[in-house]
């Protein structure tokens, strides 16, 4: 249920609160040619007819590869203070193996530098799901060795940025790059085979370790390691026990896959049953779970909406739907007795519910789960569609909406004992969304996709101002 949209008292951040906006390589840089960078899985899938919503593409994107100087300038106006982007792995190396590119790293440098001379606090991904394609040829996240090829690309970043950048998050979204990628097939590389999307998860979480250790290795000791899960708040819709278990169900394939072995050393023993026909997992070799297991600095957590859940044979009536695009393929896999169910209250233009105290119930979870551990929002927010007044001017109020709601969580949750370091909005500007193309406007600022100039939305300012005063502005009428 929505925040109260103007609290009694004034919401108010600790004052080293990081104020950040994110955004990822393949759905802003463009130049996919440029600099000696080869096609990564998203080139090849947005390019194959029938994938993207209209046959959209990143060829071009926003353009940030050329534009980056300008959108750091006009971060710093906003007043953010902190940024989150992803390094594109085949413009640093370009077949997935061997030495790097140095065109690659020195635009990542130039880009870092301009953030650190804008007192930017600038936040490095090394993977928002664009693999090179080279890699998927040899096999993808399901063969083991891309997990080695990953720890070999961390090394290659961490050394080449780790002396200006702290913040570090080794994968984005592990589940999305599992089972979007090979289980449903709505993401790159549009595979749909359930074996290899729990293979995939389990490779993911070994690159994620040995990353972590590479980085570790690479970089200054004061730098921080951490991931972004997108970690789902599942509620049943009954307590009747056939609604929990399969919410319990969904809990392990959404979160405890991977929070499982990286937080504690071990899979939930019902994940291993409830995929029982479907793989027998022995590709968790000795020593796997030690090298995922690997202390963090801090953790990344990505929040959208809850899922609701019920046993697919509780016959509610009423529209179904995950929020992970169309595809006659589940993302879930073993959960074919599970069905997912539209959740109440008012939606973006993702279809998606909102609800903060999803996010509030997500933080308070963690705080339990990795107690000491400092944590990230590294990515909220919403796409509506906007379009600029006559004026030229964005007015986006049910954003601004959105995000006080969603900050007021935070600060709930802060209030309520959880360590929440920063809130990164997802995204600074309009980009591509994945398979949705250049559909879903996410963006606090706003871009015209014929000229490519920026405007920045309502709620940019407004989010803005809250960078600067530490303080929620009030929220504008709907
Ligand atoms: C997240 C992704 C991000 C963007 C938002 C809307 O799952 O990490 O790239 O697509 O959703």
């Amino acid at each position: 249920m929505p925040e109260p949209a103007t609290p009694a008292t004034p919401v108010t951040f600790p004052p080293a609160f990081l104020w950040g906006a994110a955004t990822s390589a393949y759905q802003i840089e463009g130049a996919v040619r440029e600099g000696g960078r080869t096609p990564s899985i998203w080139d090849t899938f947005s390019h194959t007819p029938g994938k993207t919503a209209g046959g959209e593409h990143g060829d071009i994107a926003v353009d940030h590869y050329h534009r980056y100087r300008d959108d750091v300038a006009m971060m710093a106006d906003l007043g953010l203070n902190a940024y989150r982007f992803s390094i594109s792995w085949s413009r640093v190396q370009p077949t997935g193996r061997g030495p790097a590119v140095q065109v690659g790293l020195d635009f990542y440098r130039r880009l870092v530098d301009e953030l650190l001379d804008k007192g930017i606090k600038p936040a490095v991904t090394l993977y928002h799901w664009d693999l090179p394609q080279e890699l998927e040829d040899a096999g993808g996240w399901p063969e083991r060795d891309t997990a080695y090829r990953f720890a070999e690309y961390a090394q290659i970043v961490g050394e080449a940025l780790g002396d200006r950048v702290e913040q570090w998050i080794t994968l984005n979204e592990p589940w999305c790059s599992a089972f979007l990628g090979y289980a449903s097939g709505v993401h790159a590389p549009g595979r749909t085979d359930p074996a290899a999307s729990l293979k995939a998860a389990h490779h993911l979480n070994l690159a994620h370790g040995l990353a972590t250790s590479a980085l570790r290795a690479a970089m200054p000791a004061r730098n921080s390691v951490a991931l972004s899960l997108n970690s789902s708040v599942v509620r049943p819709v009954s307590q009747d026990p056939a609604d929990l278990a399969a919410a319990r169900k969904i809990d392990d394939l959404a979160n405890g896959v991977f929070h499982g072995p990286i937080l504690h050393g071990a899979y939930p023993e019902s994940l291993f049953a409830a995929t029982e026909l479907i793989t027998d997992w022995s590709y968790v070799e000795d020593g796997d779970l030690r090298a995922i297991n690997q202390p963090l600095d801090a953790l990344g957590l990505n929040y959208y909406t809850p899922a609701l859940v019920s046993a697919a044979d509780n016959d509610l009536s009423g529209p179904r739907a995950d929020g992970h695009g169309s595809s006659e393929f589940s993302p879930w896999p073993g959960a074919d007795d599970v069905a997912f169910h539209q959740t109440p209250g008012e939606r973006t233009e993702m279809g998606w519910s909102i609800d903060p105290t999803g996010l509030h119930e997500l933080i308070m979870r963690y705080t339990r789960e990795a107690p000491g551990l400092p944590l990230y929002i590294t990515e909220n927010g919403a796409a509506y569609d906007d379009k600029p007044d006559p004026d030229g001017r964005v007015h986006d109020p049910e954003r601004i909406s959105y995000l006080h709601g969603h900050l007021a969580a935070v600060r709930r949750a802060v209030s309520d004992g959880a360590d929440v370091r920063g809130y990164y909005l997802w995204s600074l500007m309009d980009n591509f969304e994945w398979a949705y193309g250049y559909e879903k406007r996410f963006g606090a600022v706003y871009v015209d996709y014929a000229t490519l100039a920026r405007t920045p939305k309502s709620s940019a300012l407004w989010y803005g101002q809250a960078a600067r005063s530490g303080t929620l502005p009030p929220v504008p009428e709907v």
